[in-house]
């Protein structure tokens, strides 16, 4: 069985990293991995942490890259591959513009293709924008459908795709943070550089940790969440932590209204162990992004979502994160409510993470093996059940 898996971004490499590094590891199975490269150096980091080695890298990214040029790049970058390699399936994740135009490009190919992460919806077409068109589109063109949560299966179902094509696998982003999150967290030499390496983070204070990237928060949505994050800073016992995404129009508000603030740390994107550990390190977590506000309630640190809406309510209904806009007052207002109230504090850092066991990764294999005709591998327990990471009072 060929297997094609396409990916070109950060998130995306994260949560198809432990997929390749199991089928890579299964007699039967040809695995190639193809990049796009939409994203450089913040994929070429997460290549790197998993020590994964594309086939192909279609090398795509340019400065300040428009939703057409990358599409139509990847569209034909993929075209001549599906061609002459003429997988059996196509693995994408998620919702990236390299995900749908890769999608498209195995289907007008006759490639059945296996979408990671299917079935998040908002609802509203412009938010996430264009991340909520692309999981739509993509779904349409799917053959196999991982849902990471029943959510996700209903929405899919109430959409009319047949029961029998969806699968409810948990998010890969879990096995992910699992693999990386065991290496960061017990004592030992890669704890202890990266201890060195973050020496700079005061023990004594309690630390906010902040991403930031939405392309629909360009313009005023950074201006309020900067304006908000200059508040934040006047408070005592507070460091902020800001790993600024590559994208210029994220950088240039962020460092324009942040750069001189004392209490806010504005510092590259981290290689995926070092955010790991900055998030095990942080007291909570103001972010934007689907990938942390997964990881968080996995790590027991209360998440803030920087949205108007979201398609992983399952935090927000399980009580571990909220949904809390780019409005200065509120973000302001619920962060503190947090760090001011220690029984509130706990009760959403005490959550369960709804969104999976650290078995996706089996899973999905199993089910490809599945269609190949190969009887389906047993999907193992977990040795270990969770990460150990104490909740800060
Ligand atoms: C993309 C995805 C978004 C995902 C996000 C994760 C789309 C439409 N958007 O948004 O869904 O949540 O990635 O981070 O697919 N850049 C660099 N180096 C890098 C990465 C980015 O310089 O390693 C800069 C470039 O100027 C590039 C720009 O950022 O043109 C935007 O990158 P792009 O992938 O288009 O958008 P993101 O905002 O990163
Ligand atoms: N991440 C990282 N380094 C950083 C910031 C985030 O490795 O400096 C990881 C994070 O742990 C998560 C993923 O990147 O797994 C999320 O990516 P991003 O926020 O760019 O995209 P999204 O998940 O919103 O699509």
């Amino acid at each position: 069985m060929r297997i094609l898996s396409v990916f070109g971004t950060r998130p995306e490499a994260i949560k198809m990293a432990p997929i390749v590094m199991a089928l890579r590891a299964l007699p039967g199975v040809e695995s190639r991995v193809c990049v796009t490269g939409q994203h450089r150096r913040m994929l070429d980091d997460t290549l790197a942490i998993f020590g994964v080695k594309p086939d192909d890298d279609l090398d795509i990214m340019t400065g300040d890259q428009t939703l057409a040029e990358i599409s139509a790049r990847v569209l034909s970058g993929l075209d001549p591959i599906m061609r002459s390699y003429r997988p059996d399936f196509v693995l994408v994740q998620g919702d990236t513009a390299t995900s749908t135009a890769a999608a498209l490009a195995a289907f007008f190919n006759k490639v059945p293709v296996g979408h990671v992460e299917a079935g998040l919806r908002t609802g509203d077409l412009m938010s996430p924008w264009p991340e909520e068109a692309n999981r739509r589109l993509t779904a349409v063109v799917s053959n196999r459908h991982y849902a990471p949560t029943d959510k996700a299966r209903r929405a899919l179902l109430a959409e009319g795709y047949p029961a029998s094509s969806i699968l409810v696998t948990g998010n890969t982003v879990i096995d992910a943070l699992l693999h990386v999150a065991d290496e960061v967290t017990a004592p030992g030499p890669v704890r202890d550089r990266l201890g060195a390496r973050f020496d700079w983070l005061d023990a004594g204070k309690r630390m906010i940790l902040v991403t930031g990237h939405r392309r629909e928060s360009f313009g005023d949505g950074f201006i309020r969440i900067c304006t908000a994050l200059r508040e934040l800073a006047k408070r005592d016992g507070v460091q902020i932590v800001y790993p600024v995404h590559l994208n210029p129009n994220v950088r240039q508000p962020v460092f324009d209204y942040l750069a001189n603030v004392p209490a806010i740390s504005l510092i590259e994107p981290q290689d995926y162990r070092s955010f790991v550990y900055l998030m095990t390190r942080a007291s909570l977590i103001l972010t934007d992004s689907g990938g942390v506000q997964e990881e968080a309630p996995a790590l027991g640190k209360p998440v803030l979502v920087m949205r108007d809406t979201s398609e992983r309510m399952e935090a927000v209904e399980a009580g571990v994160a909220r949904l809390v806009s780019t409005d200065p007052a509120r973000i302001v207002g619920h962060v503190s409510d947090l760090l001011d109230d220690p029984r509130r504090y706990a009760a959403m850092a005490g959550g369960a993470n709804p969104f999976g066991d650290g078995r996706a990764t089996a899973r999905i294999v199993a089910d490809l093996l599945e269609r190949a005709g190969v009887a389906p591998l047993h999907v193992p327990a977990r040795p270990k059940p969770a990460i150990a990471v104490a909740a800060e009072a």
